[in-house]
């Protein structure tokens, strides 16, 4: 029996390439994609994790100048569609975020809108666990709907569904960048939605 997080993926799996940009939750989630992309700053050398990778987007984008890419995600249904046409050096696993795997060589680690689901405490797990996978002079690149403006006072529409997590952008950055641990570059796309392009130090 699968969990409702999984069955919420699987059952949007089929239609997630195809949903174009007519809404604004769309056309700010491939907004934060391109962004993502371009703040990678990869190399032919580099290997990245990129957690909760749905279709693989992201993963096969960047796969073309990197040396591998792992892809994680926990709905079988997103990674069928992201075995699809997957480039030889890019490797789909199923597994929870939450529980990062080991990756050898690991320089990069991405997710684009794939922490909404995750409590505070989770989310900071992963952020710690970031900072060990990584060495320095690592990057992690997040997008997600992290809010510059609180919900309550934006008039959008982006929250789908009552699990998702309501986060602070500068909250994120400020737990990130204690102790010297990530310097972070915070890029606000929309009052709820950011990219956070964090350097490992
Ligand atoms: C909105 S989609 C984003 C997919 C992809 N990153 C993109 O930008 O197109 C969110 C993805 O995160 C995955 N996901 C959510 N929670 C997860 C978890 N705890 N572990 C692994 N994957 C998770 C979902 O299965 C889904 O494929």
């Amino acid at each position: 029996m699968s969990s409702p997080l999984v069955r919420f993926w699987d059952d949007r799996a089929a239609d997630y390439d195809s949903a174009g940009i007519e809404s604004a939750e769309c056309y700010w989630r491939h907004t934060a994609t391109n962004v993502l992309l371009t703040r990678c700053e990869v190399g032919e050398t580099d290997v990245i994790l990129d957690l909760g990778c749905g279709t693989g987007n992201v993963a096969k984008t960047l796969a073309a100048h990197v040396k591998r890419v792992v892809g994680l995600d926990i709905s079988p249904k997103m990674l069928d569609r992201a075995q699809q046409d997957a480039p030889s050096n890019v490797e789909f696993r199923k597994g929870d975020l939450r529980r990062p795997p080991h990756v050898l060589g690991l320089t990069h680690i991405t997710a684009c809108y794939a922490l909404t689901a995750l409590t505070t405490t989770e989310r900071r797990a992963l952020w710690d666990q970031a900072w060990r996978m990584l060495k320095p002079g690592g990057m992690m690149v997040v997008a997600d709907l992290f809010w510059t403006v609180p919900p309550e006072q934006v008039e959008a529409d982006f929250f789908e569904a009552d699990w998702m997590q309501s986060v602070s952008a500068t909250d994120e950055m400020e737990f990130l960048e204690r102790d010297g641990r990530f310097r972070v570059l915070l890029e606000p796309l929309h009052p709820l939605v950011s990219v956070l392009t964090a350097a490992r130090l």
